[in-house]
């Protein structure tokens, strides 16, 4: 049985007051331990939020990291290894918006996948296609791919310390959801491509649905047989709005 996780993205959003407030909020919800959640704040405020969190059953990670795994000469950017030292434990690897904005291919993501791994983080690979990329009826195509780069570099193994989101671009940040069936029909075809390299390996992989998951959609989702679970972004930025999400993954 694959534990539920809900992970909250915040993406470039928060000031230490809100962060605080935020994180007292989390500190009150009434979590299931069924389910592993998680937060992803800015780089900024990592360490104000563990702090904030200490002996609250939230995990925290960071949205990104460099490619090399260590400390070193690299102006501006932020290693696993460091992330690692702070407290996280997760990382996301190939959001859409860093591979749609900051122009992020898949030789990065696959390189922030290792470099995440190789310090002991787990990356949460996303995936996902553009609304052309879906009326054009390549979802399945562009999404085979992005997983496959992965595993064509780092074999299917690394899939075992590791979690995938898949999240429609088309649906993140517009409050168009997809359908529980759209997202179940993406969601079983990456089982399945993991399943055709080892079976244990695409059995016991969470794959999270992102895109405007919001608490009265999330039931839905979540009830479909390959969703473990959700990668939330806006709704993860109210504290009662993400502990229902929570909730909904319990259930
Ligand atoms: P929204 O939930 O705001 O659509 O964002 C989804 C997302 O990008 C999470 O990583």
């Amino acid at each position: 049985m694959r534990r539920p996780m809900v992970a909250g993205n915040w993406k470039m959003h928060g000031t230490c007051a809100s962060v605080a407030e935020l994180a007292e909020g989390l500190r009150d919800l009434a979590l299931s331990s069924d389910v592993d959640v998680a937060v992803f704040p800015s780089s900024l405020h990592i360490s104000q939020v563990l702090a904030g969190l200490q002996g609250v059953c939230i995990q925290v990670g960071a949205q990104d990291c460099s490619v090399e795994p260590m400390p070193g000469a690299l102006t501006g950017e932020v290693s696993a290894s460091q992330l690692l030292d702070v407290g996280c434990v997760l990382v996301l690897v190939g959001h859409s918006e860093r591979r749609q904005l900051l122009g992020e291919t898949d030789e990065v993501v696959g390189r922030k996948f290792a470099a995440a791994q190789a310090c002991g983080l787990t990356p949460v690979l996303c995936v996902g296609e553009t609304l052309a990329q879906r009326e054009a009826g390549k979802t399945l195509e562009v999404v085979s791919h992005q997983l496959g780069c992965v595993i064509d570099e780092l074999g299917v193994g690394a899939f075992s310390r590791a979690v995938v989101a898949y999240e429609p671009v088309w649906a993140i940040g517009t409050g168009l959801t997809a359908t529980p069936q759209q997202a179940q029909e993406v969601h079983a075809a990456i089982r399945l491509q993991l399943a055709a390299e080892s079976a244990e390996v695409a059995a016991g992989v969470r794959i999270l649905y992102g895109g405007s998951v919001k608490a009265a959609s999330a039931v839905e989702l979540f009830g479909m047989p390959d969703i473990d679970g959700g990668l939330v972004g806006g709704a993860s930025l109210n504290a009662d709005e993400f502990g229902a999400i929570c909730r909904a993954a319990g259930n």
